[in-house]
């Protein structure tokens, strides 16, 4: 393989601003297809260059792409103030438009990179961009309200905006103190943070983080924005999809905090993008995977999916490859994937691919929260059932924000949170009289729950706010409770987020929780478990059930909570299954081949 790399090519943006941008061209004149990243984490990194969750970008130049690489506007070698998100709309646009005028260039673009970098391209989608072809987001997001910043329940992700703020807040400082500017003691608070999950996380008012808002004043608007108000809505490129024309390969990991708003935008864009292509084309892939790095091959130490899970076993560069054949070559033969999905089946730990998501065989099945009222640990009364509950009942406990259910795996960032992401055992907090526990009798046959999980809940709560918790647990015959998916609901948002409304402290509603999406097969053994609480801290910050604005509530404001999760004929509070059933969970059904071979 041969290529050439020019290094900081300046890209002109509509300002005067122009940004820093390598071009790795293959040998010969040329024009090529252009794949085009944006980054803020320095296009000379060598994480750009050996992240298995991205594709090699020798492959996609020895498979005769131009690929061009850029620093966005305000980071590494660009010029300019990072501001997240601000400026990647029309930055993105004025880079497309560049590159289609430039004599190696074929005038057909494609995007790629994960996380920020993909967000960058959901703002270059939505914009004017005639080059773009199409778009391959990993482990991203279209709304960062719904993730990474907020939830679909209204709660601040505080672990990933603290986390990432900080790593931020530390590379903005550093441009400074390159600059002769700013103080190096911020570095140390910073720093103190990221090693510190307690430093980092327990202080109150949640909105007092001068070092950070120092160097990143972005982290104050977000916690000042706990709505999805306009300040959300505006760069919601999901809000828009009809305005997007290009198809998506979007990628996920089922312990990806992410993986709901990845799966949300595919849907989206499945029925209302902007053209047959963007509809037709979207793909999806998702493993067993968390987004932070070092968790790609698909062992955690409370669970291994074996090694055909991995990240580097799925091959994202051959996805990569055959997706941006199709669309940005225009290859009409080219063999792109059959199925529009390739999800990971946790429990048979197959692959599997299917016609779409959610798999057209899905039957959401409802199972019934039961029992004595003593529901409160893993060795409490409460019992998961497919039969009505038979009589009301009322399970109740203290929700005390100085002493929050701490996250246990799942969809945090990093361990800098204090936990490892992904699917870790539960054992430790479901001891807690605070933790709800309804679990299912012991299957004499496999169930597999491949989907969107919900809860409905009917509560109630002596505050006039506070938050209700849910997680899908797969408790194994040795007693290992591994945590599928979860999700939260914050009181004051259950009807809108945009106009929060009070609860009235005794009052009985009826709530419904996001638990996320998930794919595994209960094995005959196992049992299938619900756990309910008020906290899961920090993957969210705590509500300090007062009512009044959480992030600028101080320690003295934190009131305790008694909540109460009602159950039986009248108040069906129930979890609600995407259940599959076919002859053998290794295979999709005749039916769904068949659709997706049409
Ligand atoms: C990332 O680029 O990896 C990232 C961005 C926002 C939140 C968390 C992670």
């Amino acid at each position: 393989m041969t290529f050439t790399v020019e290094v900081d090519v300046p890209v002109p943006m509509r300002d005067g601003i122009a940004l820093a941008t390598n071009v790795w061209r293959p040998a010969g004149p040329g024009p090529f297809p252009v794949l085009l990243v944006r980054t803020p984490y320095g296009k000379d990194d060598a994480g750009l260059y050996g992240n298995p969750k991205l594709p090699d970008v020798f492959a996609l130049v020895d498979a005769g792409y131009a690929v061009v690489a850029q620093d966005v506007r305000g980071t590494s070698r660009s010029p300019g103030t990072f501001v997240p998100n601000a400026h990647e709309g029309r930055d993105g646009a004025d880079t497309l438009a560049w590159l289609a005028g430039q004599p190696w260039c074929d005038g057909a673009v494609g995007m790629w990179g994960g996380s920020y970098m993909g967000f960058t391209q959901w703002q270059a989608a939505v914009r004017d961009a005639p080059a773009l072809r199409a778009i391959a987001p990993v482990m991203s997001s279209a709304d960062l309200y719904g993730a990474p910043w907020y939830s679909p329940g209204g709660a601040l992700s505080q672990d990933a905006v603290l986390t990432w703020g900080t790593l931020s807040a530390l590379r903005n400082l550093r441009r400074d103190l390159d600059d002769g500017r700013g103080d190096p003691a911020d570095a140390h608070a910073l720093l103190s943070g990221l090693s510190d999950p307690e430093v980092l996380h327990a202080r109150l008012p949640l909105a007092d983080r001068d070092a950070m808002t120092r160097h990143l004043p972005w982290v104050g608007q977000v916690l000042g924005h706990p709505e999805r108000d306009t300040f959300w809505q505006e760069d919601a490129a999901i809000d828009h999809c009809g305005d997007i024309t290009v198809p998506a390969l979007q990628v996920g990991g089922w312990y990806d905090l992410f993986i709901g708003e990845t799966v949300r935008s595919y849907t989206m864009m499945r029925r209302h993008g902007g053209s047959a292509a963007a509809r037709d084309g979207q793909r999806l892939l998702i493993g067993p995977w968390c987004h932070a790095d070092g968790t790609d091959l698909g062992t955690f130490p409370d669970r291994s999916f074996g090694l055909d899970s991995s990240i580097k076993a799925a091959d994202l560069t051959g996805a990569h490859l055959r997706f941006f054949d199709r669309w940005v070559r225009g290859r009409t033969d080219a063999p792109d994937d059959a199925h529009r999905v390739r999800i990971f089946v946790m429990g048979i730990d197959r692959w599997r691919d299917e016609a779409d998501w959610p798999l057209p065989d899905t039957r959401h099945t409802d199972f019934f929260l039961a029992g004595g009222g003593r529901a409160n640990t893993a060795t409490g009364d409460g019992v998961l059932t497919r039969d009505a509950a038979p009589a009301e009942a009322a399970d109740t406990f203290r929700y005390d924000p100085r002493r929050p259910v701490p996250s246990l795996g799942g969809t945090v960032l990093a361990a800098a949170s204090g936990a490892y992401p992904g699917p870790a055992d539960q054992a430790a907090v479901e001891t807690r009289e605070d933790v709800l526990c309804f679990t299912t009798a012991v299957l004499d046959r496999p169930v597999e729950v491949t989907g969107h999980v919900t809860l409905i809940l009917y509560v109630s709560s002596s505050a006039p706010d506070t938050d209700f918790t849910g997680k899908l647990v797969d408790v194994h015959p040795d007693g290992k409770a591994i945590l599928l998916c979860e999700g939260i609901q914050r009181a004051r948002y259950r009807a809108s987020l945009t106009d929060p409304a009070p609860l009235d402290p005794g009052t009985v509603y009826e709530l419904t929780i996001d638990l996320c999406v998930t794919s595994n097969v209960f094995l005959p053994g196992h049992r299938i478990r619900l756990e309910v609480s008020s906290s899961n801290f920090p993957r969210y910050d705590r509500n300090t059930n007062t009512g009044a604005t959480i992030a600028t509530d101080g320690p003295d404001d934190l009131a305790v909570a008694v909540n109460r999760v009602h159950h039986g004929p009248a108040r069906p509070s129930r979890l609600v299954l995407p259940l599959i059933e076919r002859p053998d969970p290794r295979h999709p059904t005749a039916s769904t081949e068949a659709e997706a071979r049409a």
